[in-house]
């Protein structure tokens, strides 16, 4: 047995109008699995957006309150001492249609796989490969783009998280690798990008992710300054990554 104790990170206000908190509990090396615990307050009549834990099996637990979680096949109402479990990969929504805030905890454990390929792509080298056949996109003007600041844009098709921090500008695809949300809705700092729904951190260099739940890099695209211009190279194929 061990006992680890909680070590919460900062509280995040998830982007969406009626706005859970989500905040991370504890982020363990369970020995083979990582382990992430995060809680989750759903306001009442709010709503987290539907989307999925990547390569993570996950354990909703409400604590208190009476919840609703939907899935494509499935939807359910659950209160506390109901666990729900959810595949790998599987897509849901949560919403609280009660009057009263609803308090969960999500307990997410990445899958052995997806754990070794992260770490046989710990150097970032497959997420920060240079675009062979690249376009060079216009992304807006630097004096624009404010430090610690990211933004969405979409370039030619493109979802592209545009960032910059410690006086750089990087530019990722704007989907976080374990729950396939927005990372420019995230905080920046310290040359990271954290995701809001779980606190996934991402290099913003590489795209490989220094923090749990997700274990997967985030493709980045190179960006270069032309005449106070910012300009992102994407892949020359529509609906293609930096992975070619
Ligand atoms: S969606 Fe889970 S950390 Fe980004």
């Amino acid at each position: 047995m061990r006992v680890v104790r909680a070590e919460t990170g900062p509280l995040r206000l998830a982007p969406v109008q009626t706005r859970p908190t989500a905040q991370v509990l504890i982020e363990a090396d369970a020995g083979g699995g990582q382990l992430t615990a995060t809680q989750v307050v759903i306001p009442p009549g709010g709503r987290m957006p539907e989307h999925d834990h990547g390569d993570s099996a996950a354990l909703v637990v409400p604590l208190a309150g009476e919840l609703v979680i939907a899935s494509a096949s499935q939807q359910e109402k659950v209160t506390a001492g109901v666990v729900v479990l959810l595949d790998r990969g599987e897509r849901v929504r949560l919403t609280n249609p009660t009057g009263e805030p609803i308090t969960l905890i999500a307990v997410f454990a990445a899958g052995g796989e997806s754990a070794n390929r992260s770490r046989e792509m710990s150097g970032g080298r497959e997420a920060s490969d240079p675009v062979g056949d690249s376009q060079w996109a216009p992304a807006g003007r630097l004096d624009q783009l404010e430090e610690d600041t990211a933004v969405h844009l979409d370039l030619a098709g493109h979802p592209v998280c545009l960032a910059r921090s410690g006086g750089s500008v990087h530019a990722l695809l704007d989907e976080c690798s374990h729950g396939q949300v927005a990372l420019s809705d995230g905080d920046v700092e310290n040359g990271q990008v954290e995701c809001w729904l779980h606190g996934s951190r991402f290099d913003l260099t590489t795209g490989v992710p220094t923090g749990l739940p997700a274990t997967r890099p985030v493709p980045v695209y190179p960006v270069r300054i032309n005449g106070g211009g910012i300009e992102v190279a994407l892949p020359a194929r529509p609906g293609a990554t930096a992975h070619g």
